[in-house]
């Protein structure tokens, strides 16, 4: 049986550039969809995954993020006061199942070292890396999918999704072994790596498959990754270092079975939006009323 996953570990420190200026004084983790920061969804899939020890790699200007996961004592005695046990109960969730860390990683140089600033807090154990802004609507949840293939095969296991081609450049891509269209003995939608390379040339790129925001990694990452030199942008990238590892041990990707949505960017995290308004009983009727009236030429040339 292999060793329990037990901690969750969330790069947050990356600036959001994309997003300003919604992002200039407030983390690009705390952009809501409906009513719920990106990061919660990411969280709440480690707790519903029995993750409940979570570690964020944070940096400047992300204090809202720890305040988000604090308890808060005075919003709780007012709810309580005015008898709002609704959204007591809700913010209560939030706190009362985790147990969260947090890192500062100092310096933006990359997903490789963000995992590393994470070393101590992590330990000799193996543990989960997500990516927040890839939030994933999946049941049983993703990174339960994950972990479900990791005590299977005994490795790392690094989620996939096959990507349009024109997005490849924007992706680690995996090449991976042939096991079958039921993915032989390790299962469906596992595949054995074969080489992985960080955001390739549409035409340098061994494949399809896209690495997207999930990892259930070892404690020899670590090594690797400090063994690992920096790109050309001057960051310590993950993929890198995973390539670096597969010389020492198999690897395996795996298939998520789910939606998932990239809201690191503007459209991605629109249509992230309206998914998740479509998915609340509360909403989804007058929401799509509305979108059904609005007359979808506004801003179109014709
Ligand atoms: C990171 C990884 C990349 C991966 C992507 C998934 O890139 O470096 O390999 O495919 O996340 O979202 P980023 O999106 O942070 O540039």
């Amino acid at each position: 049986m292999a060793t329990p996953i037990r901690k969750a570990l969330f790069p947050a420190a990356g600036l959001g550039t994309r997003f300003l200026p919604a992002t200039k004084a407030q983390p690009k983790e705390m952009l809501v969809l409906v009513d719920k920061p990106i990061i919660q969804y990411g969280v709440e899939e480690a707790v519903q995954s029995g993750v409940p020890n979570i570690v964020i790699v944070t940096g400047r200007g992300k204090n809202a993020i720890e305040d988000h996961f604090d308890v808060a004592v005075e919003l709780e005695s007012f709810l309580e006061q005015r008898g709002k046990t609704a959204q007591l109960e809700e913010i209560r969730k939030i706190t009362r199942q985790l147990n969260v860390a947090y890192v500062r990683q100092g310096e933006p140089l990359g997903l490789g070292h963000a995992v590393l600033v994470a070393k101590n807090l992590i330990g000799e154990e193996p543990f989960a890396v997500i990516l927040g802004d890839d939030v994933i609507d999946a049941n049983p949840p993703a990174l339960k999918q994950m972990i479900d293939v990791y005590q299977r095969v005994g490795g790392p296991v690094i989620a996939v999704e096959r990507v349009p081609d024109e997005d490849i450049p924007s992706y680690g891509i995996v090449a991976v072994e042939d096991s079958g269209a039921e993915g032989g003995d390790l299962g469906r939608g596992v595949h054995r790596v074969k080489d992985l390379v960080e955001k390739p040339r549409r035409e340098d790129a061994p494949s399809n498959l896209g690495i997207i925001g999930r990892y259930i990694l070892t404690p020899d990452i670590f090594p690797a990754l400090e063994a690992t030199a920096s790109d050309r942008t001057g960051e310590i990238q993950l993929t890198n270092g995973l390539r670096r590892l597969l010389r020492e041990r198999p690897l395996y990707v795996y298939e998520i079975e789910g939606v998932r949505h990239d809201t690191g960017n503007k459209l991605g995290f629109l249509k992230a939006l309206v998914y998740f308004a479509m998915r609340r009983p509360d909403l989804a009727e007058p929401f799509r009323r509305y979108l059904e009236s609005l007359d979808l030429k506004i801003g179109v040339e014709t």
